[in-house]
């Protein structure tokens, strides 16, 4: 329900479009090495002559990778800017339509207006506001008779009476039948899943001095809150200094870091170095929550993933840093998996290296036992570890 704390009616991020080179080989790589299964496809085999897309599913995420097949198409200028990157953190909405001219009446920039999206199984209304950098935030509504349905605490939707009168769809969104979205065909090429089982974060890098800016809009546009703030202190080691301010929406449902470079001694932030490649503020990790990442990350270590490595000097100084866990240190060890812990429990991570040549966008796998952080204490030791690749790839 639109309120005070949901402004623009959000239930959940709907999907993460990538704009990709080759979306044929990402899908492979996203299918093999992290075990997503192709669910639905659009290209010139069903009479999309712009585009070629890929849906790529592992329980409740959903990532869409699309390549332009021809220069004209905005997503050919995308790919030349930036190299294979996010495009599009769309939502599904009450309304689209109130989404967008409830965020275009407090200041955010339109993107697509709103308009009917349909095809043999249905329709959907569809519409879309710019964020940092090229990202977009694309909305997404389904049967608009079913405004009822609303958040519950737990971030599900919960279909109201009214909407359990429509049978349920092959989609599981009433109004729409498809495999996706209108325009996708349904073409399934299953994966071996790894465990990956929701987006739990997606942060954005912003330019210098550009924090707050973006902060405001998610706070005055979407109507999220500041969630947990770090500052230079937190996260700032010899070299690769950053600011980052956690916003959210009012259940916590969505979150979205934004970081920007700050001052380090003499070298290159992380965060300026993301930029400099991806030649805009973007996306730069998309957090991925598993059922037990020591299984998920041994799976996406045989498939050949690579992740950033901590000295092992880290796991002697573990069990006086977190206390007791369930989990064996021996074994965390030998996966790399870093541990923190807060006031209401812990949480289990580690962190892709770059998934393109650019050192842009990686992932996070993660576990929360509890803990509702992000892993403040694993800052330095991961930062020296991103420095020593920096220092690698002469960017520091
Ligand atoms: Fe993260």
């Amino acid at each position: 329900m639109t309120d005070e704390k949901n402004p623009l009616g959000l239930k959940k991020i709907h999907h993460v479009e990538f704009y990709v080179g080759n979306a044929k080989q990402a899908e492979f790589y996203y299918r093999k090495a992290f075990g997503f299964s192709r669910v639905a496809y659009s290209g010139l085999e069903t009479g999309n002559r712009e585009t070629a897309s890929y849906v790529m599913r592992q329980n409740r995420v959903n990532f869409v990778l699309t390549t332009p097949l021809t220069p004209e198409h905005d997503a050919a200028e995308h790919i030349k800017q930036h190299g294979d990157g996010v495009r599009d953190i769309a939502f599904l909405v009450e309304d689209a339509d109130h989404a967008f001219n409830e965020a275009v009446k407090r200041g955010a920039k339109p993107h697509i207006e709103p308009h009917e999206w349909s095809d043999e199984n249905g329709s959907v209304r569809k519409a879309a506001i710019h964020t940092y950098g090229d990202t977009i935030h694309s909305f997404l509504s389904y049967g608009r008779k079913s405004s009822a349905e609303s958040l519950n605490d737990s971030g599900l939707t919960t279909p109201s009476a009214e909407a359990a009168d429509t049978p349920p769809s092959k989609g599981g969104e009433p109004g729409y039948s498809g495999p996706f979205l209108p325009g996708f065909t349904e073409q399934i090429v299953e994966g071996d899943e790894v465990g990956i089982v929701l987006v739990d974060h997606i942060v954005g890098n912003v330019e210098l001095g550009k924090m707050n800016f973006w902060c405001d809009f998610y706070r005055d546009v979407m109507g999220f809150e500041r969630y947990i703030t770090f500052d230079d202190k937190d996260i700032s080691t010899e070299y690769s200094a950053l600011m980052s301010i956690v916003m959210s929406d009012g259940g916590h449902n969505i979150k979205f870091p934004i970081n920007e470079p700050a001052e380090g001694k003499g070298g290159k932030s992380q965060i300026q170095e993301y930029i400099d490649f991806y030649r805009s503020a973007g996306a730069q990790h998309v957090a991925l929550l598993c059922k037990d990442v020591r299984e998920t990350v041994a799976k996406l270590q045989a498939n050949g993933v690579e992740f950033l490595r901590v000295p092992d000097t880290y796991y002697d100084e573990l069990p006086s840093r977190v206390g007791e866990i369930d989990e064996d240190v021996e074994e965390l060890k030998r996966l790399g998996i870093l541990v923190d812990r807060d006031d209401e429990g812990y949480l289990l991570q580690i962190f892709t290296k770059p998934v393109e040549d650019r050192p842009t966008v990686f992932y996070e796998i993660l576990q929360r036992k509890g803990c509702k952080g992000f892993g403040k204490g694993n800052f330095k030791a991961l930062f020296v570890s991103i420095e020593e690749e920096q220092r690698r790839r002469g960017n520091l």
